[in-house]
C-alpha cells in the first residue's frame, strides 16, 4: 500500500534525509529589517479578511461555491478536485494569502503528506515561500531538492523566514537582486543576465522569481526535484505545451513528454499549471507598454516608500488611487474597478465553461477505456486532447488575476482549451464507434457530479472511495494519524 502511495512522485525523486532539522540554524531572517519602514508595510501582508469581487486574501476552498467565507465563496470552481484526482492538488486547494503568511500555509497544507515521516513531496516546496534556499542550497548542495519536506519544518519558523526582505533585494545595498535559482538559469539559457536589466524590468523579475509556471527536473536526466522554468520555447501556452511535449534531456532535463500526473480516472498524463502571472501579464496590455508588477502591486506613498502589502489593489477607493490612477489620471476609482470587473466577469464565464469540457472529456475517456473493443488508437488520441484542453484551462485557472492581467489571451487560451476537450470527447465517442454517445448527453453535473470533500484522511476510508464513481479508481491510504501540526512534530 506504502508503494502505491509513493509511485505519486516517485518518478521525479528519491527522497533522502539531510539532516535533522534541529541541527539546521537559519538565522533571524526578517527580523533583521524590523526596524526599517517598510518592514511595518510588510506586516500588514497578515490581513487576510478581506474580498475584493474575484480576488482578495480569505483563504477559502477554491472549489467551494456552496459555503460562505472563510470556507467557500460565490465565484468557485466546482470540479478542481474532480480535475487533479490522483494528484496531491485535489486534497486541499486554497486562495493564497499574503507572503507573511506562506510558511504557514505551506506546513498545513494537506498537499503534503503530514500523516507519515515522508512527505511525499519533495524540500523544493520550500522554493518560493522562504527566504532561506540560497542558504539551504549552500549547506546541503543539490541534494536539498529532493529531500525529505519535513526535514525543515522545525527550522522554518512563521514570518521570521517566510517571503520577504532577502527574496527581493541585496543585503547589503538593498538593491533589487534576483536569489531564485530557477529563475536566473531561466534568464541565462535566454542570454539574459538580469544584473544587466533595467530597473523597471527588474521591478516584474523579482515577482518572477515564484509568479510563473514551474516543473521539477527528473533524476536521470538533471538534478532530482529541481525547479526549472519552462520558457525556452516562448511563455505562452501554446509555447510550453510544445515544450513539454518532448523535453530535450541535456536542456529540459526530462526526456519525452512531460507529466505531473496521471488522472486517476482516465489514466490520461496531465501537466499541472502553477500561477503563471508574469508569463500572463507580459504580452498584455500593460506588460507590452513597460508596466511592471510593482507600479500596480507596490504603488509608492507621498514620502516614496514602496509599499510592500502585495495584495489585490481593487480593496479600497484609496488603493485603487495609489495604484491605478497614478497613471490613469483621467478616470476615476470607481470606472477602473468597473473595468477589471468587466473583463473578469467574461473570463470568470469561459473559464467554467472550460472546466466542464474538460471534466466531460475525461469522463468520455473513462467510459472508452472500459468499453470492450475500443479503438486503442483513437483513445491515445482522445487523451492527447484532454491533457492538452486541460493545460490550456489550468493556465487561466491558476492564474491569479481572473483574467485582468492579460484579458485577451484568457480567452483566447480558454477558447483553445473548450476545442480541445470537444475534440477529446469525439475521438472517444469514435474510439468506439459513438456506443458511449448516450452515457454522455446532458448537463455535465448529472453525468459526473463534482467532488466536494475528499481529503488524505477521508482516503483512507474505502467507504468515501465508494462515493463516487471516480473516486472508486484511487487506492485506500492505510490508517494513520497526523504526525506533524505545521512545524511541531506530534510523536
Ligand atoms: C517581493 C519582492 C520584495 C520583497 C520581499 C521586499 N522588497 Fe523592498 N522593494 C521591492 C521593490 C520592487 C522595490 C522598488 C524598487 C525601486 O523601484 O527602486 C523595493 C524597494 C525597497 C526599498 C527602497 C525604498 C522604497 O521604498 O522604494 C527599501 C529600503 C526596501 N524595499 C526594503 C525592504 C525591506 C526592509 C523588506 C523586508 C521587510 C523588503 N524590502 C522586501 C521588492 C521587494
Ligand atoms: C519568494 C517567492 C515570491 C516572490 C518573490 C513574490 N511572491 Fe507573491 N506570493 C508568493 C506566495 C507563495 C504567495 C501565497 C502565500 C500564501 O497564500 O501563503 C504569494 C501571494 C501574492 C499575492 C496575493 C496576496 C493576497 O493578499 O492575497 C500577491 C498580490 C502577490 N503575491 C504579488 C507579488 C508581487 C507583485 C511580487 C513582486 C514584487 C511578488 N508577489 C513576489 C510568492 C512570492
Ligand atoms: C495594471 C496593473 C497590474 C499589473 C501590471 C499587474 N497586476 Fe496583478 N493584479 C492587478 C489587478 C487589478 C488584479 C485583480 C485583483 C482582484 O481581482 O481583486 C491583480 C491580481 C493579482 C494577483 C491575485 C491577487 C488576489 O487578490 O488574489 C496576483 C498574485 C498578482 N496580481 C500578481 C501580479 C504579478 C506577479 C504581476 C507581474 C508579473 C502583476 N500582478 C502585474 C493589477 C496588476
Ligand atoms: C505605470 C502606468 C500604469 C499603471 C500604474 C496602470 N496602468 Fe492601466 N494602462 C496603462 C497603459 C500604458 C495602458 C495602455 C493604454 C494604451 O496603450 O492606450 C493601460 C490600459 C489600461 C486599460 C485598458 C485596457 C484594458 O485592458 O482594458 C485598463 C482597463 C487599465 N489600464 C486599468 C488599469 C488598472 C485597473 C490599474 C491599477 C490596478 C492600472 N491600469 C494601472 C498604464 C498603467
Amino acid at each position: 500500500m506504502k508503494k502505491i502511495f509513493s509511485t505519486l512522485l516517485a518518478t521525479l525523486f528519491v527522497a533522502g534525509s539531510v539532516a535533522a532539522s534541529s541541527t539546521i540554524d537559519l538565522g533571524e531572517g526578517n527580523l533583521k529589517y524590523k526596524d526599517m519602514p517598510q518592514y511595518q508595510s510588510y506586516l500588514k501582508n497578515k490581513d487576510n479578511t478581506q474580498m475584493t469581487e474575484y480576488g482578495g486574501s480569505v483563504p477559502y476552498d477554491k472549489h467551494d461555491g456552496v459555503n460562505p467565507l472563510p470556507k467557500g465563496y460565490k465565484h468557485a470552481q466546482p470540479y478542481l478536485k474532480n480535475l487533479w484526482l490522483g494528484y496531491p492538488f485535489s486534497y486541499e486547494y486554497k486562495r493564497a494569502q499574503g507572503h507573511t503568511q506562506a510558511i504557514e500555509d505551506v506546513t498545513h497544507i494537506d498537499r503534503i503528506n503530514r500523516y507519515s515521516e515522508q512527505a511525499g513531496l519533495p524540500a523544493t516546496c520550500w522554493n518560493c515561500k522562504t527566504t532561506t534556499i540560497p542558504t539551504l542550497v549552500e549547506k546541503f548542495g543539490d541534494k536539498f531538492w529532493s529531500s525529505n519536506f519535513h526535514d525543515y519544518r522545525e527550522a522554518h519558523e512563521g514570518s521570521k523566514h517566510a517571503i520577504g526582505c532577502a527574496n527581493c533585494h541585496d543585503e547589503k545595498t538593498f538593491a533589487l537582486a534576483i536569489t531564485s535559482f530557477p529563475l536566473d538559469e531561466a534568464l541565462k539559457r535566454q542570454g539574459k543576465d538580469w544584473r544587466k536589466a533595467s530597473k523597471q524590468e527588474m521591478r516584474s523579475l523579482v515577482c518572477a522569481q515564484c509568479h510563473v509556471e514551474y516543473y521539477f527536473e527528473t533524476k536521470d536526466h538533471g538534478v532530482a526535484a529541481k525547479p526549472h522554468l519552462p520558457w525556452d520555447k516562448g511563455m505562452n501556452p501554446a509555447d510550453m505545451y510544445e515544450f513539454y511535449s518532448n523535453g530535450d534531456p541535456k536542456r529540459d532535463a526530462f526526456k519525452g513528454a512531460f507529466t505531473d500526473f496521471t488522472h486517476a480516472a482516465s489514466k490520461t498524463k496531465i501537466i499541472k499549471a502553477q500561477h503563471p502571472e508574469y508569463e500572463m501579464f507580459s504580452d498584455g496590455v500593460h506588460g507590452a507598454a513597460g508596466v511592471s508588477c510593482s507600479d500596480c502591486h507596490m504603488p509608492r506613498d507621498k514620502n516614496g516608500m514602496s509599499s510592500h502589502h502585495w495584495t489585490s489593489p481593487l480593496k479600497s477607493t484609496e488603493s485603487i488611487q495609489a495604484s491605478c490612477v497614478s497613471c490613469h489620471k483621467d478616470k476615476t476609482p470607481e470606472y477602473l474597478k468597473g473595468r477589471v470587473e468587466f473583463h473578469q466577469e467574461k473570463a470568470w464565464k469561459q473559464l467554467n465553461i472550460a472546466q466542464e469540457k474538460s471534466v466531460r472529456a475525461h469522463e468520455a475517456v473513462r467510459l472508452a477505456m472500459e468499453f470492450k473493443g475500443v479503438d486503442e488508437k483513437l483513445l491515445a488520441e482522445a487523451r492527447e486532447m484532454t491533457r492538452k484542453g486541460q493545460w490550456f484551462w489550468d493556465y487561466v485557472s491558476a492564474e491569479n488575476s481572473a483574467g485582468f492581467h492579460n484579458p485577451t489571451k484568457t480567452l483566447d487560451t480558454l477558447a483553445s482549451s473548450q476545442q480541445y476537450s470537444d475534440q477529446a470527447v469525439q475521438l472517444a465517442m469514435q474510439a468506439t464507434g459513438y456506443a458511449i454517445a448516450p452515457k454522455l448527453e446532458g448537463p455535465i453535473e448529472k453525468i459526473v457530479p463534482p467532488i466536494m470533500e475528499h481529503s488524505r484522511k477521508l482516503q483512507q476510508d474505502q467507504k468515501h472511495l465508494d462515493s463516487h464513481v471516480w473516486l472508486k479508481y484511487l487506492p485506500v491510504l492505510p490508517q494513520a494519524d497526523l504526525v506533524w501540526d505545521k512545524n511541531k512534530k506530534l510523536k
